[in-house]
């Protein structure tokens, strides 16, 4: 096996269900009777703007009431002492992971604390309701929408992330159902450059059978399990 040197970790919702943050794909996994599909879309967004923007208001208001969780500590521990190279690529739109401290990572599903201005562009930290029509702080269109990927939009941060899989010598995935791409794809781009591969989960995903080895169970326990396994310590 290579030395251990570049790391990229890949987080889904399970990271941040001990914090109380519900998952997509839980129990019930919907929200006012919508499939969350059928609102994180672009169509969505134009047809029913006030439900898309109300959803996304909930889920900003609900993540502010969270505290970050051992597994988003360990993680945060972990961007603090590793040597080599580090990449946290998360799918959650939380803040979690930053409020723990993690400072090398990349939201590739966009950001719930962030407004984006549909017209110019211009990116806001947003942490109040995000009504439609809201006017932009740089343009003043009133164009600020929720700063989300929504389905069928590009994940953002895409070409970063397929470089830092090129040279992964690890790579992670902790609390993902590996039921989203190009997410859902990494494990495969990894191996094939020859990283070995690890999964953290609650159950078995999409995606198992692509990893060397996957260990079950609550991120809370074997997040800081493995990371004090990686330091040493
Ligand atoms: N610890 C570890 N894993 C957990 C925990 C936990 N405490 N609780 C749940 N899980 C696991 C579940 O077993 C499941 O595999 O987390 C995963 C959550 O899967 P999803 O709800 O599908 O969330 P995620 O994989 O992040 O969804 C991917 O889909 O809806 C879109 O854009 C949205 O980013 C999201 C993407």
């Amino acid at each position: 096996m290579r030395d251990l040197q570049n790391i990229v970790i890949l987080t889904g919702a399970g990271v941040s269900a001990e914090s109380g943050v519900a998952t997509f794909r839980g129990p019930g996994g919907l929200w006012e009777g919508h499939r969350v599909e059928d609102v994180c879309t672009p169509e969505a967004l134009l047809r029913q703007p006030e439900l898309v923007h109300r959803f996304y208001d909930e889920r900003r208001a609900g993540v502010s009431g969270v505290q970050p969780n051992p597994a988003h500590q360990a993680l945060a521990r972990l961007d603090t002492e590793w040597p080599g190279a580090l990449m946290l690529v998360t799918q959650n739109v939380d803040d979690l992971h930053e409020r723990a401290g993690s400072t090398r990572m990349l939201h590739m599903h966009g950001e719930l604390m962030s407004a984006l201005c549909a017209s110019c562009g211009t990116r806001t930290r947003w942490e109040a309701a995000l009504p439609p029509g809201t006017s932009c702080t740089s343009c003043h269109a009133p164009a600020l929408r929720p700063d989300i990927v929504f389905f069928g939009e590009m994940p953002y941060h895409m070409d970063a992330i397929e470089a830092a899989l090129a040279n992964a010598d690890l790579f992670v995935s902790i609390g993902t159902s590996g039921a989203v791409y190009p997410a859902a794809g990494f494990v495969r781009t990894a191996k094939h450059h020859g990283a070995q591969t690890l999964e953290l989960n609650l159950d078995p995903s999409d995606g198992s059978i692509w990893f060397d080895e996957s260990r079950m169970g609550p991120a809370g326990t074997l997040v800081p399990a493995w990371v004090a396994e990686v330091l040493g310590g």
